[in-house]
């Protein structure tokens, strides 16, 4: 299977990161904490979110290469609710969200945006993306519109700006297992949409 990487502007429209070098082969098990110390570092040395983006999803596909484990620390899927989240790391004041996220079969999340970048591996199951557009008008400032879908497969990567809106749906028969990483939301950005009727609500 060929493992891609996608990304998503603020605008909702998606596109793959051209082919990368793969890096050499690292001395030492590369580890969570070293992916995290690493992560810290490039957001140090950039503020721009594709900049960081483009760094950091190489090494989220190393940081699952390496450390297989963290696939597999998943909490089953709540009945009632059909997904369930397990943070792989959690700080006070640390800047990152670290977690794995699973998803009955059929369900669909909510539309909305993360307002924080973000960088979703699929692990298991089939994944459909679908990215929304704001298009404000003077009655509905909330207005969003599809730009278009994105079926994901295990191995692949997106890395998504702050502004993509977008809602994710579990196909097939299997959850959906993803590598969810995260940097700091800004919560009076973060909106649970709806495009019938054409309004957002804080998430
Ligand atoms: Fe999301």
């Amino acid at each position: 299977m060929i493992e891609q990487d996608w990304f998503v502007n603020d605008e909702g429209q998606v596109q793959s990161w051209p082919d990368r070098s793969l890096p050499n082969k690292r001395a030492q098990t590369y580890r969570l904490y070293r992916f995290l110390t690493e992560v810290e570092d490039i957001l140090a040395m950039t503020d721009q979110d594709q900049e960081r983006l483009q760094a950091i999803y190489p090494l989220v596909r190393e940081l699952l290469t390496d450390s297989a484990w963290l696939q597999y620390e998943v909490q089953p899927p709540d009945p009632e609710q059909g997904w369930s989240v397990t943070m792989l790391y959690d700080e006070p004041n640390f800047p990152l969200t670290v977690q794995t996220v699973v998803w009955l079969p059929g369900q669909t999340s909510r539309v909305h945006n993360h307002a924080a970048w973000g960088v979703v591996a699929l692990v298991s199951g089939q994944e459909k993306n679908t990215f929304w557009q704001r298009t404000p008008s003077t009655d509905h400032p909330h207005k969003i519109a599809e730009m278009g879908e994105l079926i994901l497969n295990p191995g692949d990567t997106i890395s998504l700006m702050p502004e993509a809106i977008h809602c994710v749906e579990a196909l097939g028969d299997e959850p959906t297992v993803t590598f969810n990483l995260y940097g700091l939301s800004d919560y009076q950005a973060r909106y649970d949409f709806d495009p019938v009727a054409h309004t957002a609500k804080l998430f």
